[in-house]
């Protein structure tokens, strides 16, 4: 069956808690639950969050051989991480680059993305309807593929 892996990076644990005025009130098990109900029959999803950016580089690693499409908000790393990027220019299949916020709006340092070097696909500023978004977009990419 397909599997879709559903990477957040660091502070996305705290999702619901943390400034809300700029993320939300939604949880991460909230935003799961969502991606859960919106995934059509025949699709496995594997959500996940990690504070480290070494484990999120292991998880992208195990894509190559668990995944065939990657959704990632990676959070803070997007701006900073080149072993992000060089672990997702190492898969394949399609990746959305995610994020809740506009990063575009908000402070300078938010502007460049690492990630988006590599992402097929870049959402931004959808509040946490981003998920379900980026889920539809790379089941419409594994369907076309
Ligand atoms: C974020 C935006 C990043 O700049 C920030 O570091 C985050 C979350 C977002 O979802 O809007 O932690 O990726």
């Amino acid at each position: 069956m397909p599997t879709i892996f559903v990477l957040n990076g660091p502070n996305l644990n705290l999702l619901g808690k943390r400034q809300p005025e700029i993320y939300g009130t939604d949880t991460l098990a909230d935003v799961e639950a969502r991606c859960r109900a919106a995934l059509p029959e025949g699709y496995a999803l594997d959500f996940r969050q990690s504070n480290h950016e070494g484990e999120l580089v292991d998880w992208i690693q195990a894509a190559r051989e668990g995944a065939e499409a990657i959704v990632i908000n990676p959070a803070a790393y997007t701006h900073t991480s080149i072993a992000i990027l060089d672990a997702l220019n190492a898969f394949e299949g399609p990746v959305v680059e995610l994020h809740i916020s506009d990063v575009h709006k908000r402070e300078s340092f938010r502007h460049h993305s690492y990630v988006s070097l590599r992402a097929d696909h870049v959402i931004a500023g959808h509040g946490t309807d981003g998920y379900t978004e980026g889920l539809a977009w790379v089941i419409a990419a594994l369907a076309d593929s």
